[in-house]
């Protein structure tokens, strides 16, 4: 089947991603998939499908429309660098608000990509971006996209910087920040349902699927 319009602006924006950047989008879905079963929510996927794709693969997809010395793997940015980079939720969310606009199909994969892309760095106590929504008033895909982003990013190897933390260091890290970052409901279940074992079965899956996905765009 040839692609429609808007999956290839869809696969033309995550091509613009650095290689590594497009890894840290599908290994966050995964732990998102992770999470809502764990959470009983497995349903919730598929209904928000759009042909093969899942909302849950592109939460910093906005990142493509960012100079790339700023994704580069730096940790400390100056406060202008801050707000450049904070614009990444705007820039991804406009990209699922044209698909919706080009293809009446992908409407409900489109309402949960913007709202993931939008508010994933909203912070349960409010202190996050952009619109400072606490509690249950952030979507709860964003809600469980916070925690798999922040895993992800602890777990991976960001251009061989800082990052690459242990499992252990990197639940700590969750458990830290549950109530303030993170949901503390999804933080627990998380963490209490996550075993090493789970954890590395589910990393080797990732690379297989990480590999396919990226290689046919
Ligand atoms: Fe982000
Ligand atoms: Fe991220």
């Amino acid at each position: 089947m040839t692609a429609s319009k808007g999956e290839l602006m869809l696969k033309k924006v995550m091509m613009r991603l650095p290689r590594r950047e497009a890894y840290h989008n599908m290994a966050t879905g995964q732990y998102m998939r992770v999470i809502l079963r764990l959470m009983g929510r497995e349903d919730l996927e598929p209904k928000l499908m759009w042909h093969h794709l899942s909302p849950f693969d592109y939460h910093d997809i906005g990142k493509a429309f960012l100079d790339p010395d700023l994704t580069e793997g730096h940790t400390l940015y100056t406060k202008d660098q801050d707000l450049l980079m904070m614009a990444h939720v705007d820039y991804g969310t406009g990209v699922f608000q044209q698909i919706a606009d080009i293809e009446p199909d992908a409407r409900m994969f489109c309402t949960a990509a913007e709202e993931i892309v939008l508010y994933h760095h909203e912070c349960f106590d409010g202190s996050g971006y952009p619109d400072g929504l606490s509690g249950c008033d952030i979507p709860l895909l964003a809600r469980v996209c916070a925690v798999a982003n922040v895993y992800t990013r602890l777990r991976e190897n960001a251009g061989g910087l800082m990052y690459q933390r242990t499992i252990k260091e990197s639940l700590d890290a969750l458990k830290h920040y549950s109530g303030t970052f993170f949901d503390p409901d999804i933080v627990e279940i998380f963490v209490k349902g996550t075993t090493e074992e789970l954890m590395e079965k589910q990393l080797v899956h990732q690379l297989d699927i990480i590999e396919s996905h990226h290689f046919s765009f």
